[in-house]
């Protein structure tokens, strides 16, 4: 068999997108499996031609990766691929499209709102954001509506700090959603599938000095993590269970991961879902399958079985 990895691409995770795809090449090398690893350029569709692969496995972060334009890509090839199709890539790319699915789904998901830069040309800055104000208690956290990695993220404790938030998320895109802050355990759930379906793998628990950011989540040893997370059996099994009824709702296939704030009810509050998690080795998804009792090796050639079942 040989296994096309894509990883790099032009976004803002490109560099996490090469880590990621390294250690998964390197796994899926170790458990027998032909890889070769292509980068995301003008020559996709050549270079793909020309390996004809039996299956690409898209490792992209960011945009092209996660938002569905590359996989549009494979479907037009009519190359398997692992992972979830462009329709609901997009979907899940979208942060608040995601989270009004999710709610559709039963999930609880932190209020928000989300404002287009445009609103603050056309209606004056200070408006926007004396109303944003009004409509929410602090602490409130701004990111861009499409985005990962916590880049453009803030936690706004102050009302000063604000019109910088919006200015860090707006740096990510033209549109920033604006998210009640939930006080809880920060978790992230991973989902796989194998032959009886999406399965949970045990959560990972974040705990951070500050906040979780690009930094935090790149360098060893800055974060302290918790795999499997300090959870009762029946935290557990709620938080596991959220992650795979929003794997089903937004039609995620092979592979997810959730993210989601345990709050101080015990209520998981659905954050976000990525369909491209990071692989790297300080990322969630291997520390949950180690977690689990998994060997990588064997789970992504595992995976890469189930995605040319
Ligand atoms: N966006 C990064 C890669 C993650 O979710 O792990
Ligand atoms: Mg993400």
């Amino acid at each position: 068999r040989v296994v096309v990895v894509l990883a790099g691409g032009l976004s803002h995770e490109r560099d996490v997108s090469l880590r990621s795809g390294r250690r998964v090449a390197d796994a899926l090398r170790t458990a027998g499996i032909e890889v070769s690893v292509h980068d995301v350029d003008a020559d996709l569709i050549a270079a793909l031609t020309e390996a004809g692969p039996d299956l690409v496995w898209p490792l992209l972060h960011g945009a092209s990766g996660e938002d569905g334009s590359v996989r549009d890509v494979l479907e037009l090839l009519g190359l398997p691929y692992l992972g979830t199709g462009p329709r609901s890539s997009r979907v899940a790319w979208s942060k608040p499209i995601a989270k009004t699915v999710a709610a559709r789904a039963g999930l609880s998901t932190p209020d928000f709102v989300t404002l287009p830069q445009s609103l603050f040309r056309e209606l004056g800055a200070g408006r926007v954001l004396a109303a944003l104000l009004r409509r929410f208690a602090l602490p409130l956290v701004v990111k861009p509506s499409h985005g990962g990695s916590a880049l453009g993220v803030t936690l706004v404790q102050d009302p000063a700090d604000l019109p910088r938030a919006m200015v860090d998320a707006f740096a990510y895109g033209d549109t920033a959603l604006i998210e009640q802050a939930v006080v809880g355990r920060e978790l992230a759930v991973s989902v796989i599938t194998d032959a009886a379906g999406p399965r949970a793998l045990p959560a990972v628990e974040i705990v951070t000095d500050g906040p979780y950011d690009y930094d935090a989540r790149y360098n060893p040893g800055r974060t302290e993590y918790f795999a499997p997370a300090r959870l009762t059996a029946s935290e557990a099994a709620a938080v596991a269970e959220v992650a795979v009824t929003a794997h089903r709702a937004l039609g995620l296939r092979h592979i997810s991961r959730t993210d989601l704030i345990l709050d101080g009810d015990g209520v998981p509050q659905f954050l976000e879902v990525n369909v491209a998690p990071g692989m790297t080795e300080t990322s969630l998804l291997p520390q949950a399958a180690v977690a689990g009792g998994h060997d990588l090796p064997t789970l992504y050639r595992d995976l890469v079985e189930v995605a040319l079942a």
